[in-house]
């Protein structure tokens, strides 16, 4: 696959409703999924698993890109094949998670800043030899007591930033992921709050850092209540909460927004992006970059069982047509069955 400018990567791993496969997970991260199915986080079952996904017949057409992590991105199948060639064999490209997890801010016992700029460059660099095509980096900003702090938005936003322009520099495109998390009890115009000041620091430093709109993804939070709330909310609200504090936030010549799921269950996440959809009305195209939300269904059926590999690909390629389907528009329940 050939691309001439950036723009064309982030519009291809979206185009006809393609979203994104998250399985950058690291290592502890996979430990505490796999722990849910009583299988050991070896590097063998952790590249069983990947390739069980990668492999699945519903990757075509559906997913346009996965993010892997640093262990991935440097494995092979069972049979020798990398497993970077099997995603391109379902015609995704490879993208590569490039933060180094959270640290402290300024000594907060909750607010986190993300690791990982000083060698990203060089980094960068052997990701893209080794054929990624975009990149992701993650902050995480706490809904709290006064919080967010501005200090920590700002912060976030001016290393993503930062990332952004040095994975530009090595030619490939940037995910930019500010994710204002679910947990907490607080209600869905805190998370609105939160959101918009994040966005709005986010575009301000990309912008003074001169950073290529046109080949930058945006992969954000939906506009929820925590999970701890206790108030129902209903599908419609969040999807047009959502929708306007991204119009109210997002520059138009951005091409892709393609949301995390962040703790929602799979056929809430799918239910939302599709409400999105069906109302409109937006410039950029409105899909996913799930990770729970597309395997966890594959990951209880699987089990760390060879036998079990047909049902847990199944399941997967499900989700993956059901979240392509919402990414149209044109998803609806019966569909589910
Ligand atoms: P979830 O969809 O499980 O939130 O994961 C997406 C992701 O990549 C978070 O960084």
């Amino acid at each position: 696959m050939n691309f001439s400018n950036l723009n064309s990567i982030a519009c291809y791993i979206v185009e006809n409703g393609k979203g994104i496969l998250a399985a950058d997970e690291s290592n502890p991260t996979c430990k505490k999924r796999f722990d849910t199915i009583s299988v050991e986080s070896t590097e063998k079952n952790r590249r069983d698993y990947r390739q069980l996904l990668f492999q699945a017949e519903g990757m075509l057409d559906n997913i346009g890109g996965v993010i892997l992590f640093d262990e991935t991105i440097r494995q092979n199948t069972n049979d020798g094949t990398p497993l970077v060639d099997l995603i391109k064999q379902k015609e995704a490209l490879p993208g590569i998670k490039v933060d180094k997890g959270l640290a402290p801010f300024e000594n907060s016992d909750i607010e986190k800043v993300t690791q990982g700029i000083e060698d990203l460059d060089a980094r960068c660099a052997e990701y893209f030899k080794m054929g990624a095509l975009f990149t992701k980096w993650r902050a995480v900003i706490s809904i709290g007591n006064n919080l967010p702090s501005q200090g920590c938005i700002e912060e976030n936003a001016k290393l993503l930033a930062r990332y952004a322009k040095t994975v530009q520099k090595n030619n490939m495109v940037p995910i930019v992921e500010p994710e204002v998390l679910m947990d907490g009890s607080h209600s869905i115009e805190e998370c609105y709050d939160a959101t918009s000041r994040t966005l709005k620091s986010l575009f301000q430093n990309l912008e003074e850092e001169n950073v290529d709109i046109t080949g930058t993804i945006l992969k954000p939070n939906m506009v929820t209540p925590g999970s701890e709330h206790q108030e129902k909310i209903g599908v419609e609200t969040v999807a047009k909460e959502t929708l306007r504090c991204l119009h109210e936030c997002v520059p138009g010549n951005l091409p892709a927004i393609t949301f995390l799921s962040g703790g929602q269950s799979e056929t809430v996440s799918t239910e939302h992006l599709d409400a999105m959809n069906k109302i409109g009305g937006f410039p950029w195209k409105l899909s996913f970059s799930y990770g729970r939300a597309l395997q966890a269904g594959a990951l209880k059926a699987w089990l760390g069982k060879s036998e079990n590999v047909d049902t847990a690909q199944s399941a997967f390629s499900h989700r993956a047509l059901m979240n392509k389907k919402a990414a149209l528009g044109q998803w609806s329940k019966d569909l589910e069955v």
